[in-house]
């Protein structure tokens, strides 16, 4: 909008030009009611609920912040694009449509489609990896390092020790510790690491940026070995907002710029369509090589659906192809983000502890802030994401010991150093005024914090247990 052209009132108010504050580059057109429960009715749904938020039923919880996967709103371009669902079984025209649309945002030669974010894990922890190799990642994602240690190989963290830090203000915690790398190659010998996995945000490490330099020096030091990099591109687009606002000569380039240059530091990426795509299922496994997309494209046919649609329906892959479009316009990603450091700035007013800086997709809560008289076994974080639910029918997520899981040689319980809440916004579904009601709920469990006590775990899945296990207070 020009200055003439721009209504009086905000002339009044002096904020036409140099806005502070954002706003959606949206607004509502169709909305869905939520419900309060009572404290009674929240006893009840968690006892039920073995103290999993997983495991409540959706109807019992008032704000779900449980995930930003395939929790998305649509727009009404994607509505649209619905419609437009070429059902074929075979050739689909809403594929080559998203196919274009990743080899033109995200640069890369061939594309795979997958019904979400670990078919392509799947897929590419099959066709790359041999039992016996080591497969590096900064940070692990827990059905990332699920498919690569089922199919033989070992993962090592080389994501830099600040990641680790939840008081750390260092701008690029998502970084890879070139070092760490270094050290596992001249340890296993380059032909033992089929790729390194980069993901881009961190999402264990809170959302997490890497840097454009870092990108670019991974690619250099795995170049001279023969690496491949292979991307989790889940949440990069995120990650290029990131790079716009913290480093040196991208602060005029457009994130959709941004985002290409990075994806070109890597061979591939698999991507969890739920997330940065904006909508609520599928995936894709891309490659430049050749080889690996033969691969790949004769192994979706047996797990996932022809290699033309690979468990989506046609209506999703458009959906799909017009959601990237739009996850690429800088004002909807300062608004995506905006939101998410605004309930940080609210719970930053009281001192109650999270991970900082604040990363894309939400807030990470400090569990040993809040229980420092609580053993790690006694799972602090899933009893205060529990007391989080019990308090005011917000639903968090663990990330802690339990997401963790065991060691797959030892059994032993990991114990990562972070024991966290995830606070994870979806995209484009809750206001502001939610954000304030979330804040005031975490007020509430942090006064209460001196008296609550450990949990017990009564139920333990043998695979990604945080998703099904129980657990009873202890007493
Ligand atoms: N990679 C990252 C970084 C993720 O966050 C996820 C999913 C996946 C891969 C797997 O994708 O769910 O489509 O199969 N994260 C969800 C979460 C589950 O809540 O963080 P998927």
């Amino acid at each position: 909008m020009d200055e003439q052209s721009r209504p009086s009132s905000l002339h009044t108010m002096g904020q036409q030009q140099d806005r502070r504050s954002w706003a959606e580059p949206y607004k509502i057109k169709v909305v869905e009611p939520l419900y309060m429960t009572t404290r009674e009715q929240r006893e009840k749904a968690l006892a039920e609920a073995g103290y999993n938020t997983f495991l409540l039923h959706s109807r019992d919880v008032y704000i779900d912040l449980l995930t930003d996967s395939g929790t998305n709103a649509m727009s009404d371009r994607q509505w649209a694009g619905m419609m437009v669902g070429d059902e074929a079984y075979a050739g689909s025209e809403n594929f080559y449509h998203l196919e274009r649309t990743v080899k033109e945002c995200y640069g890369y030669e061939y594309l795979v489609p997958t019904h979400q974010g670990r078919g392509a894990e799947n897929i590419l922890s099959s066709v790359k990896i041999t039992p016996g190799d080591h497969v590096p990642g900064n940070m692990y994602f827990t059905t990332t390092r699920y498919h690569q240690e089922a199919n033989g190989a070992t993962f090592h963290d080389i994501i830099v020790d600040e990641a680790h830090d939840t008081s750390s203000l260092a701008e690029f915690k998502g970084n890879v510790d070139l070092d760490k790398l270094r050290c596992l190659i001249d340890e296993v010998g380059a032909d033992k690491i089929p790729y390194v996995c980069v993901a881009a945000t961190v999402n264990m490490a809170g959302g997490q940026p890497i840097s454009m330099a870092n990108m670019r020096a991974v690619r250099e030091l795995t170049a001279e070995h023969g690496i491949a990099i292979y991307l989790d591109a889940t949440r990069a687009v995120e990650n290029a907002l990131f790079i716009q606002e913290r480093e040196e000569g991208y602060a005029d380039k457009p994130i959709a710029e941004i985002l290409k240059e990075f994806c070109s530091y890597s061979d591939g990426a698999t991507m969890s369509g739920k997330k940065d795509p904006l909508v609520n299922i599928g995936g894709w496994l891309s490659t430049n090589d050749r080889e690996v997309f033969e691969e790949a494209r004769n192994m979706v046919v047996v797990y996932e659906g022809l290699h033309t649609y690979g468990g989506m329906a046609g209506r999703d892959m458009e959906a799909m192809a017009i959601g990237i479009r739009e996850s690429l316009d800088d004002s909807y990603m300062k608004s995506r983000v905006g939101q998410v450091r605004y309930l940080g700035m609210l719970l930053e007013q009281w001192g109650i502890p999270f991970v900082k800086p604040v990363g894309g997709h939400g807030i990470f809560l400090d569990a040993r802030g809040f229980y420092p008289h609580l053993d790690q076994e006694e799972f602090p974080a899933q009893m205060l994401a529990a007391q989080l639910y019990l308090e005011s029918g917000v639903r968090a997520m663990e990330r802690g010991i339990v997401s963790a899981g065991r060691d797959a040689v030892t059994s032993e319980n990991h114990k990562p150093r972070l024991e966290l809440v995830r606070l994870t916004i979806p995209r484009r579904v809750y206001t502001q005024a939610h954000m304030d009601v979330v804040a005031e709920s975490v007020k509430e469990c942090w006064d209460h914090r001196a008296s609550v006590k450990g949990l017990e775990m009564v139920y333990e899945p043998r695979y990604l247990r945080f998703f099904q296990a129980r657990f009873e207070p202890k007493v």
